[in-house]
């Protein structure tokens, strides 16, 4: 496999495709506004990225980088998202999403909303704990000292594989937090949230992590 479509081309969306083409993948990349307005960014990243519309990005990959902000996720293309590997980069901002009373009270995680409105795609948690600025710019080959380890969750356990390996291509070690039902761990407010650790620092981190109510 090696495109990769991208929904939503912000901080995380342009980043991700910054360091997936320098690893060697295509990307379609899509926004809101149509792909006309993505002339500059593509211009930016070269021949391997193609503006496309939403919809076709989902279309035109087997594994899809979701990186809207979250109170956009109902207008994802449901139908094109079906049997496709989901990256869910998504966080919980009530200023900016609105409140969610399935989150405040602590019923779901942002993943467990996403998967509820794609049932028939394969949610992964990723890149939720991370500056979207240094995606290109912290990784590292494997096996280097202080390589970077970003969180994963989800409920499919090929489809995290597929995921780990391509964090793996980007420079990271991966730390698999479980479920989706147990990605509160790594959400906002928590102990690791954006810090930059190790896995071995993530993984002592994790079990000792409580789950807090939402502010
Ligand atoms: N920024 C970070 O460092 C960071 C880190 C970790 C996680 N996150 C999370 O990742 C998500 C994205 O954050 P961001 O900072 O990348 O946001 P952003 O810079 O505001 O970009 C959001 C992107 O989503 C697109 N979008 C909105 N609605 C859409 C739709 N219906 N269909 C397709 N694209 C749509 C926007 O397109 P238009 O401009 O055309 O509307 C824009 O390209 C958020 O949940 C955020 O909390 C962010």
């Amino acid at each position: 496999m090696t495109t990769i479509g991208i929904i939503g081309a912000g901080r995380i969306g342009s980043n991700v495709a910054r360091a997936a083409i320098r690893a060697g993948y295509d990307v379609l990349i899509s926004n809101s506004r149509g792909p006309a307005t993505l002339a500059d960014l593509v211009e930016e990243l070269g021949p391997h990225a193609t503006a496309v519309t939403a919809e076709d990005a989902a279309k035109g990959a087997h594994m899809v980088l979701v990186a809207v902000p979250l109170e956009k996720i109902r207008e994802l293309p449901r139908r094109a998202l079906a049997h496709k590997i989901v990256i869910d980069a998504n966080n919980y901002y009530p200023q900016r999403d609105g409140r969610i009373q399935a989150l405040d009270a602590n019923l779901s995680t942002t993943s467990e909303l996403l998967q509820d409105l794609i049932p028939d795609a394969i949610v992964v948690k990723a890149f939720n704990n991370i500056f979207a600025a240094e995606i290109p710019q912290d990784g590292k080959p494997a096996g280097a000292s202080n390589r970077r380890a970003l969180p994963i969750a989800g409920d499919d356990s090929s489809a995290k594989h597929m995921v780990s390996s391509f964090l793996d291509v980007l420079g990271y070690d991966v730390v698999d937090v479980g479920p989706l039902s147990e990605s509160w761990r790594v959400e906002r407010g928590t102990p690791a949230y954006t810090k930059r650790t190790t896995k071995r620092e993530l993984e002592f981190i994790l079990p000792t992590v409580e789950r807090v109510q939402q502010v």
